[in-house]
């Protein structure tokens, strides 16, 4: 994108191609070495993300566009240095493949061990333009399709099992952590729906939910944080040096021997279809980061979320949910994805979460040109290998898109016309592109989308033909919150007697 320019007297100001100043992008990196780290301590400890973000906008004149260090820092990343955009506007350039380089962007200013991954770069760690990137976006989007009606039923039996937990808890204890069993569940959930077979809770043991979260946090210690008290410790021992690969390579090893014998099928398939695109051995490698990485890692975060909104839209929102479920589900009928289509309100929180709470909160992506950013007010020149940055939760909480932003509003999506509709959706960008839009082989949007929203759907619909209404507490944690029921009041019907029945 090229700059023009208009004369004013004697002083010629740049604009941009839809006629903003062009200005220098506020901000500095500090001192080499000192500002990275004492920047690292704002961000995870003093000030946390947000706040990190809005007292450097307002440092800076309500600026969205500004140079800042992201954490890790030393020693973990290379380099800090960061141009953050920070509104709807600017933001965009970070889904525009033709004008950001993704290879090696996925986890920001540093990149996790290969051997983590068998020695591979796995598809998301690929830039667009990669051919290896065609091939194995190939493999990953003929599956969600093929196994899309897959979903539905092993979603249904997977909560059935966590709402089993839960209820069971809160009988014994009167308080019931959905994480917990949400993050047993979804893995068996993710494996079911992607590859059929047994699960891997069956084949590895209970422990397999553990395994998958161990290799996790071997990718993603440095981005975590309030996980090991006191803070001194944790910041040490997470944000300093890599956790040595070698001591999660057993858990790994017999997670990739389960997604050998379970995705063997969709491996001999991808050999026929592109015979000699992608070795065996890499794609079983990247199906073990697809379904644990990508999908039950988004889950893990997205549903919390989701069941913390609802916790929050108290009993009338639970109201009008549970009229909506039961008028077009009747007692005793099964929950569809072509039911939850007719569920306009459902469908409304669910986008809503995912608008306010994206589950990936971060995205990179290096500048391919010298280019010109264009914020709301004001445009900047970037120079083309600088990192680009965007913080989602700022973007699509921007109030110059959305009105009340910043609020969570369970029927935005549901009380506006189709056209404000589609306009709106374009802005709800959590996969990594508008959610009007789809993954392709040439862009990094997540080609489990539609599967992604079909089951935020599906636990809005089948909470509510079970419960008229549920109380739960919320801590607020840096990755996703901690979501405990306090109650879980049963439909009248179901509970097979007229007045309902507290679980
Ligand atoms: C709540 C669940 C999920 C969330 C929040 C999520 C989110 C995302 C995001 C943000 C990206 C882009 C990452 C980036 O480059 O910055 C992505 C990529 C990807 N997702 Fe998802 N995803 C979810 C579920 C799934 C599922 C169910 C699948 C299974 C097909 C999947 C497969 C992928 C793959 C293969 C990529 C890499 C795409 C590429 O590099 O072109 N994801 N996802």
């Amino acid at each position: 994108m090229a700059s023009k320019r208009a004369s004013s007297g004697d002083e010629q100001q740049k604009l941009s191609p839809s006629g903003l100043p062009v200005r220098q992008i506020p901000g500095s990196y500090g001192v080499p070495f000192f500002s990275p780290l004492r920047d690292r301590l704002d961000y995870y400890y003093f000030q946390g993300a947000e706040e990190y973000f809005r007292s450097r906008i307002a440092r800076h004149g309500g600026a969205t566009v500004l140079r800042v260090n992201m954490p890790p820092g030393p020693f973990l990343s290379g380099d800090s240095r960061v141009v953050a955009l920070l509104d709807a506007r600017s933001f965009r350039v970070l889904l525009d493949d033709s004008r950001v380089d993704k290879a090696g962007t996925l986890d920001g200013t540093y990149m996790p061990s290969l051997a983590l991954f068998g020695g591979h770069r796995p598809l998301a760690f690929l830039d667009g333009a990669d051919p290896r990137h065609a091939a194995l976006k190939r493999v990953a989007i003929r599956l969600a399709a093929a196994r899309m009606c897959h979903v539905a039923p092993e979603f249904g039996a997977a909560l059935a099992a966590t709402l089993e937990g839960v209820e069971a808890d809160l009988a014994a204890s009167g308080a019931a952590e959905f994480n917990k069993h949400n993050m047993r569940h979804m893995l068996d959930f993710t494996c079911a729906a992607l590859f059929g077979g047994a699960p891997p809770s069956k084949v590895l043991g209970d422990g397999a939910a553990a395994k998958a979260y161990k290799w996790l946090a071997f990718q993603l210690h440095p981005l975590a944080s309030k996980a090991i008290k006191p803070w001194p410790l944790e910041d040490l021992l997470l944000h300093t040096f890599r956790l040595p690969p070698l001591l999660v390579r057993r858990d790994y090893a017999e997670l990739t021997a389960y997604f050998a014998d379970a995705a063997a099928g969709v491996l001999d398939d991808a050999e026929k279809a592109d015979p000699g695109a992608i070795p065996r051995d890499e794609l079983l490698h990247n199906l073990v980061f697809l379904a644990i990485f990508n999908a039950y890692g988004g889950y893990k975060i997205f549903l919390p979320h989701l069941v913390k909104w609802l916790a929050r839209g108290g009993p009338e929102l639970h109201a009008r949910l549970a009229g909506e479920v039961r008028a077009v589900v009747p007692a005793g009928g099964t929950i569809t994805l072509a039911a939850v289509e007719r569920m306009p309100l459902v469908k409304s929180v669910v986008w809503e979460t995912l608008r306010v709470n994206p589950p990936v909160e971060f995205q990179y992506g290096r500048s391919r040109e010298d280019t010109v950013v264009e914020s709301h007010d004001a445009a900047y020149e970037v120079r083309r290998g600088e990192m680009l940055f965007g913080y989602q939760p700022l973007a699509t909480r921007d109030e110059r898109v959305f009105h009340r932003g910043r609020e969570f509003v369970p029927d935005r999506f549901a009380a506006c016309s189709d056209d404000e509709r589609r306009r709106l959706l374009g802005h709800v960008v959590w996969s990594n592109g508008p959610e009007t839009g789809e993954a392709a082989e040439g862009n990094k949007q997540c080609p489990g989308k539609d599967a992604v929203v079909a089951v935020g759907r599906l636990m809005v619909a089948e909470l509510f033909r079970r419960y008229d209404t549920f109380a739960a507490s919320v801590e607020e944690n840096p990755v996703e919150p901690v979501v405990t029921f306090t109650s879980l009041t049963k439909a009248a019907v179901a509970a097979g007697h007229g007045d309902g029945g507290k679980a």
